[in-house]
């Protein structure tokens, strides 16, 4: 059996998750239900009861697939498209697709750290590029073309990133095609967090996916941050690579066949008012990072954004006067009932990923916690 590590932030996540009663942890926009939607958008959900419950299409229906593809303008079409039960599936689809013993891949780290774990697992050797203050936390071009080699098959990326909420400029994200056009590399972009752009600043334009700039470029996404609605578990892959398509779909007959029919017309429901929930989560980011803001700016002795967050929906805290951030986010779990991420889950401790995209309840009655918890934890040690 591949050895495979704990996955650090899924299980504090887990822990604490239905239990804390302000949850700074979260990484969805705030859920929705499909009363909501229906609010939001005035068109009803129709359910066809009388479709029979079989596997239905394997790689996600025509209409969903065609919705997917339409996401990211006109140069792709369903058949670019392979739905999966959330993008976590996906990446793990992608990794069990291209990657083994003998392969050289690069991640960019601090990440989801699915995007490193599950190459490794499977053999590959993974080298991370890590991203730095000076570089304002995006992959700094010339390091990561030092850092190929003649095996290198695949570089992983993640936009908007998960810890740190910084966005890659569409100048680098070419340069990054460009340099793996040259060795022939795959790119494998997770982009779930993609299209919360909210707060890029004036010099930085909207980002292009990765899989309309390069040729073998795979990004993957889901319904669960940017739509609300994580719990019907539904993600894809697309790519203008037919090849890695079908190999990804024959590897997914053997653990997937096809997600649920429900899901898959929920999906449908939600994208045919994307508009509307996006326009909701966007004003929603915007209006909590700002409080967020605000609070860290009224304790700037105790807090500091690591990265300015320029989209998504999660930042990294540093916690300026504690050092074991992940004993303090089980202090802060268990005596304050407040979930906050510990930094250690992402090799980055000393710090808190905070998700602002949740309630601004949460927001409002989780960080007066925050701020005493930190106090009450440096009186004690
Ligand atoms: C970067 C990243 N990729 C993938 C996922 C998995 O999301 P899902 O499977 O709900 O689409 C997450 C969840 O937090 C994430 O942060």
């Amino acid at each position: 059996m591949p050895y495979q590590e704990d996955f650090a932030v899924e299980q504090f996540m887990d822990a604490y998750e239905t239990k804390a009663k302000y949850n700074l942890g979260e990484t969805c926009c705030y859920s929705l239900s499909l009363d909501d939607i229906e609010k939001l958008s005035g068109n009803r959900f129709e359910l066809d009861r009388s479709m029979r419950l079989t596997y239905r299409d394997i790689k996600g229906s025509d209409e969903l697939r065609t919705q997917i593809a339409a996401l990211y303008g006109s140069s792709l079409n369903l058949d670019n498209v392979l739905v999966s039960n959330g993008a976590i599936a996906s990446n793990y689809l992608l990794y069990y697709t291209l990657v083994g013993k003998g392969d050289h891949v690069i991640c960019v780290d601090p990440t989801y750290s699915q995007l490193y774990s599950v190459p490794d697992m499977f053999g590959a050797d993974v080298d991370l590029l890590k991203l730095t203050e000076e570089d304002g936390y995006i992959p700094n071009i010339n390091t990561l073309s030092a850092m190929i080699k003649e095996n290198t098959k695949l570089i992983i990326i993640n936009n908007p990133n998960n810890p740190l909420g910084s966005v890659i400029p569409n100048d680098i994200m070419k340069k990054i095609c460009q340099l793996c056009e040259k060795h022939d590399i795959y790119l494998h972009s997770d982009e779930v967090y993609r299209p919360m752009f909210h707060s890029l600043g004036p010099d930085l334009e909207v980002p292009e996916s990765a899989c309309t700039l390069y040729s073998k470029a795979i990004v993957t996404c889901s319904m669960s941050k940017a739509y609300s609605v994580a719990g019907i578990r539904l993600g894809w892959m697309i790519t203008a690579d037919k090849q890695v398509l079908r190999d990804a779909a024959s590897r997914r007959d053997y653990n997937t066949i096809s997600v649920s029919v429900i899901d898959d017309r929920i999906a449908q429901y939600v994208l045919k008012n994307a508009y509307k929930v996006i326009e909701r989560n966007i004003k929603l980011c915007k209006e909590n990072y700002q409080y967020l803001t605000e609070f860290i700016d009224k304790h700037q002795n105790d807090f500091k954004y690591v990265a300015t967050p320029q989209g998504g929906t999660v930042c990294l805290l540093r916690i300026k006067n504690i050092t074991n951030t992940y004993d303090f986010a089980t202090f802060l779990a268990e005596e304050f009932n407040v979930l906050a991420v510990p930094g250690e889950a992402f090799n980055f401790p000393g710090t808190l990923r905070i998700g602002y995209g949740n309630s601004k309840d949460d927001l409002i009655n989780g960080l007066p916690l925050l701020k005493k918890a930190n106090d009450l934890w440096i009186a004690r040690h």
